[in-house]
């Protein structure tokens, strides 16, 4: 939304410019500058020495000296201090005092040690990989004015399998990307000009990512063509000297669709020996190919189900073919029927990839590793953490989780992640004493050799990579957990906000309490007590539509109806699910009285009067956390206001942007999520905010000139139900008489961005100018909805009684300047927010 005022104009030209930040260098953006003076403070040695070479080494010895422009580069260990790379075994060599219990695989240690009268800083690697990833943490231990001048500190990966994903099409399209177009791919082939994939492999490397795979898993079977793989070897070339492994997304039928063969059936020798053949060719020319990703049996793919064949039968086919070469194939669990019947209340999409694989467990190949998403539906906010981890104790496991915040504000709204990944990965599966989900995906609980992670990431060509100035934080967060999965949340917001802002302590602390709210923020605004996110599931997944998960067979049910709400999904009387879990698990969710209330609405149908441990009912929660929700939201607006002048002017105001616009929607979400439930339940709220708000104006009761009125679907995604619409060029003008009290107010407009054209608004008091905007934003609809519904704040205009307020709206394109209401409020009391007071509490664990 781009806004035209004289003061704001005025005002902006006087900000005081800090830096010109783009956001590229996500958190490695800690300057040369700063680098090298703490360098000096710290007397640090001016030689880097290698022991070994390869392209690996030289990114860690690049990232030293392009830092530090006094650090010279030497090949001999000379007998001055220096920085010392080396693999284990040629730092042991070299310094036999060093004790056993050396770093291996991608783990490193980082020491200080004098040795015949000099000191040298070791970054010791199991790896090559290691020096790289002990050399990120050496500079970013600078970057966070830490002090190095003692080091002893071992640190190895909690699997050996930490991937990335992208969901990349070949036409350069993203599937659930939110921040422009590919870095990879255009027009069916690699880009060109591959930078930006060696930035975001640079990216990934200091954070400890050791794979990437490049494609959608809704793959297309082409990158398996042979005309496609010196394509695919360019970009195993860029990635080669950050240590990330390209993988790739394939599809099964890949035999058939690019092999000409007339079967895909996996247990078909021609359709084995095709799939030998194409990863020998694969590896010929990209030796480290790091393996497959595969979506099969699932949302209309292709898959072993078509020959009566087990996910064992297909995936094995294939993991032979990789073995010999070290490849690993990800075998998606995420393979459930979207064609449930939602009249059938023992069906339940919760239960399909425990059903369907549980009785495969054992059957793998040892290189098949099976990729759970963290919650059995589908990457919602508040899901309990999958009973198939629980249940595979044969079975190599790998952690899904999903940067690219689909159902969760498409990074337009600020959700750090990591509080429920956490929430996750410590979740007890009690199947053999203390399991929490981490130590099972890290392969400790089974012994098993491969295990690990994978998180959908979707950046894109925007310049800062995933659109929202500080969703980067999710990214880092991410490959910390991959990396060390006991990290704190608050650990984690605040190492980000230190190597993406600055030291300043204001800013850190700021930041990081917003990041740390961020989640049961959202939570509050859009969905109650685990009854999932209620947004338009047959639609973008953005904003709210609650009737969309009910009557169809995607079997997204929340099952809300005039009494009551909730999926039972009880082994007394609902669909079982709770059985999958062990006896302790099922403790904690069977009984009514003992499920913790984020999770009651998931396990349990229960009537709106029923009421929570926290004692109100489940109906006056879903009015209150909504209400506070909203709220919450407009004070991260006032929280990051605090921070003008003590960052950057490009990342402040954008941010700041996002954040207004943040709180706007959360005032769609609330009211529509309010108003469904309030007139569904006819209960009301205690509190009489419900289906009322005397500051409200509706578009259709004003005074219209052009205008007329339009009903919107569906009809709790417009105040009242109805907005008002342009007809024809325009301008139209909606208008009210002031008669309220002589005072200074804030006025919010209502209106919906569709993104078939661009309107133009102008507020005026008495006709005259105030404010004008401009309806340019790119929101996933072109229909007036929740999606689409945005709002627009003035603050601080003195009316008094018989002022005309009037809107006035020219059509643009597709979208005819429509209109939902006007809000006329006290000064202050829109923008303020209030302080965050209810947190969905923890996903509890049984003792
Ligand atoms: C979600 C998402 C799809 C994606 C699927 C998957 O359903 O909306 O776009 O293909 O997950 O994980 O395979």
């Amino acid at each position: 939304m781009r806004y035209f005022a004289s003061l704001v104009l005025v005002f902006l030209s006087f900000v005081p410019c800090v830096y010109a930040e783009t956001g590229r260098e996500g958190w490695l953006r800690y300057s040369a500058r700063q680098i090298s003076t703490k360098w000096k403070e710290d007397s640090l040695p001016n030689r880097v020495v290698a022991l070994g070479a390869g392209d690996v080494i030289e990114s860690a010895i690049h990232e030293l000296t392009s830092d530090v422009p006094e650090l010279q580069f030497s090949s001999k260990i000379g007998n001055s201090s220096a920085l010392l790379l080396a693999r284990s075994e040629d730092a042991q060599r070299m310094f036999p005092e060093l004790r056993a219990g050396l770093p291996s695989g991608d783990g490193f240690w980082l020491k200080t040690i004098e040795h015949h009268g000099s000191k040298y800083w070791l970054i010791i690697g199991g790896n090559d990989r290691g020096i790289l990833y002990g050399t990120f943490t050496f500079l970013a231990r600078i970057a966070e004015r830490r002090d190095v001048s003692d080091l002893d500190d071992v640190e190895n990966p909690s699997a050996p399998i930490r991937w990335a994903s992208q969901w990349d099409n070949l036409d350069g399209s993203i599937e659930r990307g939110y921040a422009g177009r590919s870095i990879f791919f255009e027009n069916g082939i690699v880009r060109e000009d591959l930078t930006r994939a060696s930035e975001y492999a640079r990216l990934l490397a200091s954070i400890g990512i050791n794979g990437c795979a490049i494609n959608n898993v809704n793959a297309d079977p082409r990158v398996l063509s042979s005309e496609f793989l010196p394509q695919l070897v360019r970009v195993a070339d860029v990635f080669r000297p950050w240590g990330v492994k390209l993988a790739l997304s394939v599809d099964l039928s890949s035999p058939v669709a690019v092999g000409g063969l007339k079967t895909f059936d996996p247990l078909d020798p021609e359709v084995a020996q095709w799939w030998k053949k194409t990863a020998d060719h694969i590896y010929a020319r990209i030796p480290d190919f790091a393996g497959f990703v595969v979506k099969a049996d699932s949302e209309g793919r292709s898959g072993p189900s078509q020959y009566h064949r087990t996910a064992a039968d297909a995936v094995n086919v294939i993991a032979r073919a990789l073995k010999p070469h070290g490849g690993v194939l990800m075998y998606r669990a995420f393979v459930y029927n979207h064609h449930l019947d939602w009249r059938d209340m023992k069906a339940d999409r919760a239960r399909a990839a425990y059903d369907y694989f549980h009785p495969l467990d054992g059957q793998f190949e040892d290189n098949v590793v099976l990729q759970i998403k963290y919650g059995p539906i589908d990457f919602q906010a508040v899901e309990p953490a999958s009973p198939l981890f629980g249940a595979m104790q044969h079975t190599n496991e790998a952690i899904e989780l999903q940067v690219t915040q689909e159902y969760t504000g498409q990074q337009r709204h600020l959700v750090f992640l990591i509080p429920m990944w956490k929430e996750m990965l410590d979740f007890d599966m009690h199947v053999q004493g203390v399991t929490p989900v981490k130590e099972i995906v890290s392969g400790k609980v089974w012994h098993r050799s491969l295990a690990g992670f994978n998180a959908v990431v979707n950046v894109g060509l925007d310049e800062n990579w995933l659109g929202h100035p500080l969703a980067m934080a999710n990214l880092y967060g991410y490959g910390r957990l991959a990396w060390n999965p006991d990290l704190t949340s608050e650990q984690i917001a605040s190492e980000w906000t230190q190597l993406t802002f600055g030291n300043d302590p204001r800013v850190v602390a700021t930041t990081s309490t917003m990041l740390l709210h961020s989640w049961s923020i959202y939570v509050n605004y859009t969905g109650p007590l685990g009854a999932q996110t209620l947004t338009d599931i047959t639609g973008p997944h953005y904003g709210p539509g609650i009737e969309s998960s009910e009557n169809n067979g995607w079997g997204q049910w929340h099952r809300a109806d005039q009494q009551g709400i909730g999926m039972d999904r009880t082994m007394a009387i609902g669909t079982g699910y709770i059985g999958q879990y062990s006896p302790a698990v099922q403790q904690l969710y069977e009984p009514l009285t003992n499920c913790p209330d984020n999770l009651l609405l998931f396990m349990h149908h229960v009537p709106y009067t029923y009421k929570l441990h926290q004692n109100k009912t489940v109906i006056q929660y879903i009015y209150d956390s909504h209400y506070e929700g909203a709220a919450q939201a407009a004070w991260l607006v006032a929280q990051w206001k605090m921070l003008k002048g003590l960052l950057d002017d490009e990342r402040y105001y954008e941010t700041l942007r996002r954040l207004e616009y943040q709180a706007g929607h959360a005032v769609v979400w609330r009211d529509a999520i309010v108003n469904w439930f309030h007139r569904e339940s006819g209960i009301e709220d205690e509190l009489g905010r419900a289906g009322h708000d005397s500051n409200r104006i509706e578009a259709e009761t004003m005074q219209l000139s052009g205008y007329t009125p339009v009903d919107v679907t569906p009809w709790e995604t417009a105040s009242g139900g109805k907005a008002v619409q342009c007809v024809g060029q325009g301008p139209c003008s909606a208008s009210v008489k002031f008669d309220r009290m002589t005072g200074r107010y804030d006025i919010a407009v209502q209106y919906f961005d569709l993104n078939d054209g661009v309107s133009h608004y102008e507020l005026l008091v008495n006709d005259r100018g105030i404010v004008s905007w401009a309806a340019d934003d790119h929101l996933p609809s072109d229909k007036m909805n929740g999606h689409t519904s945005t709002r627009f704040t003035f603050a601080n205009i003195d009316l008094k009684p018989g002022d005309v307020v009037k809107i006035e709206g020219v059509p643009g394109g597709g979208e005819p300047a429509p209109l939902d209401y006007v809000e006329i409020t006290p000064a202050g009391s829109i923008t303020l927010g209030i302080t965050p007071a209810i947190d969905v509490p923890p996903v509890s664990t049984p003792h």
